[in-house]
Parts: C-alpha cells; sequence; structure tokens
C-alpha cells in the first residue's frame, strides 16, 4: 500500500490563509510552508494582536515578506470575506480547544467552533477559495463534551460545505486527528512544569487511560498531504500509535510517584478516531484512513481507484486497541525531533 505522506501539492506560487495561525499548528504550519515553498502569500489570521506580533519578532519570522498577519475572528463572516480573497486554500486551524474552558462557556465554544465553521464554509464558496481544510480531534467521536460536539459539528458543515458549493469550485474536507505531542496546554509541557516545580507527586487520572499520540511535524504533514489527496467531503484519519497516559509520565518524569485523581469531567478512557458505525464508509489507504461522505459515491469510488482498499465489518479505530504502542523509547524520539 502507498505511503501518501509526500503525496502534496506543489504550493509554490499559492496562497494560503491559515486560521489560528498563531497557535501551536499554525506556527509550525507556517514554519514548514514557507521553509519548503516559496509562496505567494501566507495569511496568519487570529484575533490577539500580541500573539501575531510576538510571531513576527521571532526569528523564524522575521524578514519573511510572504507572511500577512490579519487580525480577524472566525465569528465575523464578512471580515473572512475579507481574507480569503485571492486565496488558494485555507487550513482552519481556529478553535476554543480547551476541555473545562468549554464545559464552562458553552456558547462560545458555539460560537467560535460551530458558526466560525459555518463562516468559513460561506465565505470560502462566496470567494471561490478551491480548497479548504479544517482540523478536528478524536473528541468529535462519539462525543461527551461540548468541545467534541462542536468540533463533530464542524466536520459535518465542513463535509456538507461540498453540497452547499454546487457549482461553485470550493471543495472542503477535514482531517482529524489525536493528541499533539509538546502542542499548547498539553500534557509534556505541562509534566515538564511539575518536575521543574519539584513536585514529589504527579496526578494521574486514570491508570488504564490511553490516547493516540502525533507530533505537530507529523500534524502539518499529514494536512499538507491530505490537501493533495482531497476530492471533497472526506474525512482523513492517520495511522498514529497509542500510549498509556501512566506510561508517558513515568517516561518523562521517571521515579516520581502517581496520585490518582479520577477522570475528570468531559473526559473519556479511552479515545475513538473512528467509530464502528462508519465501518461502510471507510477506507485503507496505507498510512492512513479516510470516511468517505455519504452524499457523493463518486468520493469513494474515486478512492477505492486508487489502490484504497475497505477496511471490513466491525472496524473500529480506538486508542485502546491500536496494534501501534509508543514505548518511552520512541516517544523520546518523538519528541527529540520536535
Ligand atoms: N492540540 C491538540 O492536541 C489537538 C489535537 C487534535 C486536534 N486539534 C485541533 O487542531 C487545531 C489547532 O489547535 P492548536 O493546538 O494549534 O490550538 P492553539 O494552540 O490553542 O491555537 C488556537 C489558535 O486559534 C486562534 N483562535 C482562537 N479563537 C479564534 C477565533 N474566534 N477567531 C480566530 N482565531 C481564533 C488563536 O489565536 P487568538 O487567540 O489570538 O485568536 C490561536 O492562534 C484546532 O482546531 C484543534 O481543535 C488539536
Amino acid at each position: 500500500m502507498p505511503d501518501k505522506t509526500n503525496d502534496s501539492i506543489d504550493w509554490s506560487g499559492k496562497t494560503v490563509l491559515v486560521t489560528g495561525g498563531t497557535g501551536s499548528f499554525g506556527r509550525r504550519f507556517a514554519e514548514k510552508l514557507l521553509c519548503r515553498y516559496k509562496l505567494r502569500k501566507l495569511i496568519i489570521l487570529s484575533r490577539d494582536e500580541h500573539k501575531q506580533y510576538d510571531m513576527q519578532q521571532s526569528e523564524v519570522f522575521k524578514n519573511r515578506d510572504e507572511l500577512r498577519y490579519f487580525i480577524g475572528d472566525v465569528r465575523d463572516q464578512s471580515r473572512l470575506r475579507m481574507a480569503m480573497r485571492g486565496v488558494d486554500c485555507v487550513v482552519h486551524a481556529a478553535a476554543l480547544k480547551h476541555v473545562p474552558a468549554a464545559e464552562y462557556n458553552p456558547f462560545e465554544c458555539i460560537r467560535t467552533n460551530v458558526n466560525g465553521a459555518e463562516n468559513i464554509v460561506s465565505a470560502a464558496i462566496e470567494t471561490g477559495v478551491p480548497k479548504v481544510v479544517a482540523l478536528s480531534t478524536d473528541k468529535a467521536v462519539n462525543p461527551i463534551n461540548i468541545y467534541g460536539a462542536s468540533k463533530l459539528a464542524s466536520d459535518k458543515i465542513f463535509v456538507a460545505g461540498n453540497m452547499l458549493a454546487a457549482d461553485a469550485p470550493t471543495r472542503f474536507a477535514v482531517v482529524r486527528y489525536g493528541n499533539v505531542l509538546g502542542s499548547r496546554g498539553s500534557i509534556i509541557p505541562l509534566l515538564r512544569q511539575f518536575v521543574a516545580e519539584g513536585r514529589k507527586s504527579l496526578p494521574l487520572t486514570d491508570e488504564r487511560m490511553t490516547r493516540f499520540w502525533i507530533t505537530l511535524d507529523q500534524g502539518v504533514d499529514f494536512v499538507l498531504s491530505s490537501a493533495g489527496l482531497m476530492r471533497g467531503g472526506e474525512i482523513f484519519v492517520p495511522k498514529v500509535p497509542s500510549m498509556k497516559i501512566v506510561d508517558m509520565m513515568e517516561a518523562i518524569a521517571p521515579g516520581i510517584p502517581n496520585e490518582v485523581i479520577g477522570i475528570r469531567p468531559g473526559e473519556k478512557l479511552h479515545e475513538v478516531l473512528i467509530s464502528e458505525d462508519d465501518t461502510a464508509i471507510v477506507l485503507d489507504l496505507g498510512d492512513r484512513y479516510v470516511i468517505c461522505p455519504n452524499h457523493d459515491t463518486r468520493i469513494q469510488a474515486f478512492h477505492e481507484k486508487n489502490g484504497a482498499t475497505a477496511v471490513g465489518q466491525g472496524f473500529r479505530y480506538a486508542s485502546d486497541a491500536n496494534d501501534d504502542w509508543l514505548n518511552a523509547d520512541r516517544l523520546k524520539a518523538l519528541i527529540g525531533e520536535e
């Protein structure tokens, strides 16, 4: 089965817009794209001028004439229309993603993650952007928290966007993956902070808890290659390893005892990237799975023609039932790449 990792577009001369461009994903996406291609423009869209200023001043992004810093909110459709004029590809990474914050502020979460998705779809169709790739999360599968539910709604909006576009040239796809190693607010920076503070014990939710893990670099490459593969309406899911949280804690903070605090509200013991309910429309593309849209059988036929195979009845892609597991050495090698 072919590895699709390098199956990406030549972005030279293109104009790309990344929403949430100052976030963990957005900055790494910008860094990689600028390093590999001579873009016409790379537009960073986000709300906070300070994050944009910091990005502008950093060594990596200094003196990059292709960069445009566009203050905007995905809740504001007219601003998005302005930002998207002449854009070849939109990567939608802006989100309100902190689970407890979303639980406490559900209206805000819906406004950013759901209304924001609707605004991106409408603005992209109206301005004729050819490709839009939206980032999703494992928490969108059988969601139990408002963040996951809002991202599920967002996924549905992007898939349906292909029908709404009708004869317009705009096509939408989604990429969905699990926890990002080292991203803002994630477990590894937190564990390192606890170690630096000299904590005598570390909080552990549950000994059995597992998660899917991906590095930021892998996430960026996955978005780029999926943009190359997409025909419209797909949800692309990378094949990634799992690791128990307790094993990760031992790898990052060896010898520090755990204190079991129990699963927090809105948290699952294990995460699922593809549920068994989708089996009939899931194909194996070698290095990834693709959930094909129900509304257009041509998309499934296209990927099958290019070598994708059916996954078989009862297939489910869950972090506790993975056949690929990280151990401490592999984890350290992955973090070393960051
Ligand atoms: N990190 C993970 O573990 C993970 C895993 C799976 C999927 N994802 C998905 O990957 C995407 C990127 O995540 P990330 O880790 O890069 O997040 P992040 O570091 O928190 O960055 C979020 C970005 O979105 C911007 N933003 C937030 N609200 C906005 C709004 N209303 N309008 C415009 N921009 C807004 C933020 O800047 P301002 O605050 O300045 O606007 C920031 O640039 C998200 O869609 C997330 O759901 C993340």
